[in-house]
């Protein structure tokens, strides 16, 4: 099968479309015929090897896994022993460690029944981004019906998603995006939108309930003048926060320190349980989730998709059909 695989750590150079065996489903597993495949910034962090401080869990000199790619969406071909919950035939969305190659293992808690008013390039946009964004507000955030929220990076793939879940949850929702991309963060349902290359954020004029943020490695200072006195801060991520430990720095400090002050500051890495991917497809088929697509290459060009999502300004998602 045709697969892009790395066998060393750097650049999008290193990766390279190549024939490689199909993998046989392990206990639990099922083999997945890969139609299309999500691209987001853990595929950049896997493929550099950055920051440094992950590469003990990644492979120390190597990727210990040469396939990238962990979001899928396609067809069940194989099912491996123990596996109840799917047939041959049946379409499914979901993560696994290798996505990005025509068959892919994944684990069957890990996969969903594709929403079936989603293409596969469109579920293949939601399980890492929509998950991120579902825990971030929903388990993190606890947001309520009627609370302000302040979504930071609300264009990229996380920040689409949190525009329309916390709208879907009732809260009050300003966006934060550059000027290119305001009209589409009204679009998903902002109720407000600060254009972070023109207005002066936080203005110390309002003040936020929940605050997820997503991109841009924001001083603290900052971030808690904008955040209610009772209020909570959701680190999501943000690029550019060093080669060492990525600006996890920022907000494991402040997460240390959450317990001594009224304002609750949280972090959290994000999974995607197969619970809230049926959680999202219900959202879907109501009509109150969409998924924003940007581009989509063809597999063999993943190394151009990626390069594309590591200058920073991604509308949406993007996606490689296989
Ligand atoms: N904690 C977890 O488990 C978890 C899970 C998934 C992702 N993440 C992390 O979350 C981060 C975002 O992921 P993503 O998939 O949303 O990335 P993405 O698709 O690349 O989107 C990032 C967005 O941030 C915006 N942005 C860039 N600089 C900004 C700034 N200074 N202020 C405000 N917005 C800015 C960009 O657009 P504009 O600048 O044009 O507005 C872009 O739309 C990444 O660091 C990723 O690694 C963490």
């Amino acid at each position: 099968m045709r697969a892009v695989v790395q066998d060393r750590y750097g650049s999008p150079d290193v990766l390279e479309v190549r024939d490689i065996g199909t993998p046989a489903p392990r206990r639990g597993e099922v083999l997945v015929r890969v139609f299309a495949a999500g691209v987001d910034p853990s595929v950049w962090h896997l493929m550099t090897g950055v920051p440094y401080l992950v590469r003990p869990f990644l492979g120390v000199r190597r990727p210990r896994n040469r396939v990238r790619g962990i979001d899928l969406a396609g067809r069940v071909e194989v099912v491996g022993p123990d596996v109840t919950r799917f047939r041959p035939g049946d379409d499914v969305f979901g993560t696994c460690d290798g996505s990005f190659a025509e068959y892919a293992r994944a684990r069957a808690d890990r996969l969903a029944p594709k929403p079936p008013s989603l293409t596969f390039e469109k579920a293949a946009a939601v399980p890492v981004s929509a998950c991120t964004a579902l825990q971030a507000l929903r388990d993190q955030g606890r947001v309520e019906s009627g609370q302000q929220v302040l979504v930071i990076g609300a264009g990229g793939g996380v920040g689409t998603f949190a525009v329309q879940l916390a709208k879907a949850f009732g809260a009050v929702v300003t966006g934060v995006c550059s000027t290119a991309k305001i009209d589409l963060v009204r679009a998903i349902g902002a109720d407000d939108v600060i254009d972070y290359t023109r207005d002066h954020f936080p203005d110390d004029t309002r003040r936020y309930d929940v605050i997820l943020d997503i991109a841009g490695q924001r001083p603290m200072a900052q971030l808690r003048r904008a955040l209610s006195d009772r209020g909570t801060l959701v680190f999501v991520g943000g690029e550019g926060g060093g080669r060492w430990l990525g600006g996890l720095d920022r907000s494991l400090l402040a997460v240390l320190k959450s317990p001594f002050g009224a304002q609750r500051m949280r972090m959290f890495i994000a999974t995607s349980p197969v619970e809230d991917l049926q959680q999202l497809t219900g959202l879907v088929e109501a009509g109150k989730l969409i998924p924003v697509i940007d581009r989509t290459y063809p597999l063999s060009q993943a190394a151009e998709a990626v390069k594309y999502l590591a200058e920073g300004h991604v509308r949406g998602k993007i996606v490689l059909t296989v």
